[in-house]
């Protein structure tokens, strides 16, 4: 299904739990190997899979996965529940999933952390393969073991670090890929760009908004992002470094997370609402002095291009959003803690920022 020239692997070296990036199609390629291997061995494997990916590619799914037991489930935001947690162990038990047996995990990112907390938990662990379906899950979500669901009171509250076995990033799937999901998924891509890899910030603004899932950049494109990230991931595997470290990755998404929560999860999608946010992490560094006001400019444009919003679509009330702020994972003895940009490619934790200065930015961006 992908493009010539996208084949080959990288590694996420984590010493024991050292792991392949598989780049390339599925069908006659690492994964179709994998399974063969493992089902000669007679491991007892299930697939947990996107029920919109199994509409577009069930008939390749099927011949790569050659008959082991596939469990269903809707994609989308609210699947990431207790309910659909527990039908998934449910399934693996039925299934009769032992020890030594694995789940493929095969969707967006809610399939993964979804499936991949399954996967952390039942019987304590078994092996978990991630085949990442949207833009999203290939670049970011697929890779790095953050597994989890989401509680009422807030998103991903309750996971596990459990590393997959493997990745395999066949780009065939974009195809089937609704267009605002693709540029959902770019907001991603345009952080890693901002935060560690200059030179994609301006191929992407080079690029401009016809980077789509045929484009022949694409492919190398999501592959420079997932090294980035399994060198993040490397260097800081449980978000423990005091400063910096996997805390990067989530340049704009403390913006970004106050939007989803003030808003209501679904009106934007995790991506549009990460846009504005990048948006405003700019404008913070700017405001702290550390970057041009022609980089915001820059980052503005590149999204706009894309056709990603950079600012509140409907007015919310600032003072709901420096709310949601208090609550973010990142911030540390009760002080707001931030990503900001140190250079355009290079991002740095601030902590103890002024929260007047925040809700002027979030007056400026639409906020009420
Ligand atoms: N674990 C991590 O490190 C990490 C990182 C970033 C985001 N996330 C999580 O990822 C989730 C968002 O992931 P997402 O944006 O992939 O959403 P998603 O998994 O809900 O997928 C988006 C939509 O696209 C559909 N879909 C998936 N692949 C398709 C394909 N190839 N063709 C047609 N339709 C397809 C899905 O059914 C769904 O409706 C959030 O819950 C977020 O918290 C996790």
């Amino acid at each position: 299904m992908s493009g010539a020239g996208d084949a080959g692997s990288l590694r996420v070296e984590l010493g024991a739990r050292a792991y392949p990036i598989h780049f390339g199609p599925l069908e006659g390629g690492a994964l179709a190997a994998d399974v063969a291997r493992r089902t000669e061995a007679g491991r007892r494997d299930a697939v947990v899979l996107d029920a919109a990916v199994a509409g577009a590619h069930g008939d390749m799914l099927e011949r790569v996965f050659q008959g082991l037991p596939v469990l269903e489930v809707l994609g989308g935001e609210p699947s990431k529940d207790f309910a659909t947690f527990e039908a998934v162990c449910d399934y693996l038990a039925t299934e009769r999933v032992d020890r030594s047996g694995a789940l493929y995990a095969v969707g967006g990112g809610v399939i993964g952390d979804l499936a991949g907390f399954a996967a952390a938990a039942y019987l304590r662990g078994v092996r978990l393969y991630q085949v990442p379906t949207t833009l999203l899950a290939m670049v970011d979500s697929s890779v790095g073991g953050k597994t989890g669901i989401n509680l009422r009171s807030g998103k991903n509250l309750v996971g596990a670090f459990h590393q997959p076995s493997a990745v395999y990033v066949d780009t065939g799937f974009l195809r089937s890929l609704p267009e605002r999901e693709f540029r959902a998924g770019m907001a991603e891509v345009v952080k890693y760009g901002m935060l560690g890899d200059a030179a994609l910030f301006d191929e992407l603004e080079a690029i401009g908004g016809g980077l789509g899932p045929e484009h022949p950049a694409l492919a190398s494109i999501i592959r420079r992002n997932c090294a980035l990230k399994a060198e993040i991931v490397r260097a800081d595997e449980t978000e423990q470094a005091a400063s910096g470290g996997r805390a990067l990755l989530n340049l704009g998404h403390t913006f970004g997370h106050a939007i989803e929560a003030v808003a209501g999860y679904g009106s934007y999608l995790h991506g549009e609402a990460v846009a504005v946010g990048l948006v405003l992490a700019t404008e913070l560094s700017v405001r702290l002095g550390l970057i041009e006001a022609a980089y915001a400019e820059r980052v503005e444009a590149v999204l706009g291009t894309i056709g990603l919003p950079t600012r509140l679509t409907k007015p919310l009330a600032a003072e709901a959003l420096l709310e949601a702020m208090r609550s973010d994972k990142k911030n540390r003895d009760g002080r707001l803690t931030f990503i900001v940009l140190e250079v355009p490619g290079r991002a740095v934790t601030r902590s103890g920022i002024e929260e007047s200065v925040i809700r002027d930015l979030w007056l400026a961006r639409g906020a009420r």
